[in-house]
């Protein structure tokens, strides 16, 4: 049972929630922009994440209440996006709308209260943990069924199909498969997912740029449109191929004159980001944390110059993070164009260590950072 949700859902409905349900934001660890592109991504749930608490209500009435008091209500089985104020609700009808596409039977419609200690637009994908934890708990409520790579699965139809973000599996199944102290690591050719321990030492700082990209969406979908392009141009050379991350780094080389050049950079962007997946797997299997660092630093370097979903604040914060002795490696974390930046960084870093870059950033960029030390949390649950 969660307090804060409790109350909220008290105060709107007087009467107790019947199920609740918590899904964690992500950490995106090594492998940008490689999930929908049938490539390797590591991540990890974050402690931090989304509460809900459902009941289920006698009319075919659905309302949902959010902690800032927005309450949005609309007839069961009338779902259909909304733009403005109110799009926050589109994760969980999305996901209520996918769910009962799939045969989810309901009678009656219920009553939703939000609450979220994650912040938003902090590319820590709140987004993802909202729809998992609407998923989880309309299982529940309805005595649906699925496993979870199945939820992974709900969450990312909805923002695909219900939000409208071509996005890949990472967000959904990070959340859905996150284990406290260990990475997620997804293998989005065949959607396998795996855990394993985090290095012994190795500690998440998060620093939010807490910079508005007001295109975000509209960026992100310009690169997922440039990576099928170039796909396209590599098939000429390599018929077989039916994603980027089936073209080795050596193959990607070799056909560089069949590619226009921007498009050349976002595959060699997916290409790398691969290879240093492999590596990253390899070094952490050795307890290698430089080498891990290296290949995190190496992904913001493809980021800023090849991918270009880098902007001037995270790379300000990543180049005075590697200032500091104590971290290993930082990149941006997510989708880019904002966002966060992350660092792997050993015990040895500290709230004074992270009030320096604060300070230097804010006075280089007039922003203040908002600033995590987060551990690797549990995936979605019931409470
Ligand atoms: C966002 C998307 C993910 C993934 C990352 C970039 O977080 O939701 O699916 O593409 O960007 O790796």
């Amino acid at each position: 049972m969660d307090t804060a949700t409790l109350q909220l859902f008290e105060r709107h409905y007087a009467a107790q929630p019947s199920q609740y349900a918590f899904a964690p934001g992500r950490i995106e660890f090594i492998g940008n922009h490689t999930d929908y592109n049938g490539g390797l991504v590591m991540g990890a749930a974050v402690t931090e994440g989304i509460t809900v608490g459902v009941s289920l209500r006698d009319d075919a009435v659905i309302r949902i209440v959010s902690e800032t008091g927005d309450l949005v209500e609309l007839p069961l089985g009338s779902y259909k996006p909304v733009e403005g104020a109110a799009s926050w609700t589109n994760y969980p009808i999305g996901v209520t709308k996918v769910m009962s596409d799939m045969g989810m039977v309901m009678p009656t419609g219920y009553n939703m209260a939000v609450t979220s200690t994650l912040p938003t637009g902090a590319g820590m994908s709140s987004s993802a943990a909202f729809e998992l934890a609407t998923a989880k708990a309309l299982a529940a409520l309805y005595s649906f069924e699925t496993d979870t790579a199945g939820y992974a699965r709900i969450g990312r139809k909805a923002e695909n199909e219900f939000v409208g973000m071509p996005c890949g599996i990472l967000d959904q199944g990070v959340s859905a498969f996150g284990k406290a102290e260990h990475l997620v690591k997804i293998d989005c050719a065949t959607e396998s997912f795996a855990t394993e321990p985090m290095p012994h030492g190795a500690h998440f700082w998060i620093f939010n740029s807490n910079k508005k990209h007001a295109l975000v969406d509209s960026a992100y979908a310009d690169r997922h449109a440039e990576c099928h392009q170039a796909l396209a141009q590599l098939q000429s050379d390599h018929p077989s191929a039916q994603t980027l991350s089936q073209i080795s780094p050596e193959q990607l080389k070799a056909s560089k004159d069949v590619l226009e050049p921007l498009l050349y950079q976002r595959a060699a962007h997916i290409v790398g980001e691969n290879a240093r997946v492999r590596a990253v797997e390899a070094a952490l299997a050795v307890g290698d944390l430089e080498a891990v660092g290296q290949a995190l630093s190496a992904s913001h370097e493809s980021s800023r110059v090849n991918f270009e979903n880098s902007i001037e604040e995270l790379d300000t914060l990543v180049e005075l993070l590697k200032l500091q002795p104590s971290v290993y490696g930082a990149r941006l974390t997510g989708g880019g164009f904002g966002g966060a930046v992350m660092a792997l960084t050993s015990a040895d870093f500290g709230q004074a260590q992270a009030n320096v870059i604060a300070a230097a950033y804010q006075a280089k960029h007039g922003l203040q950072a908002s600033i995590f030390h987060t551990r690797a949390g549990d995936g979605a649950k019931l409470l």
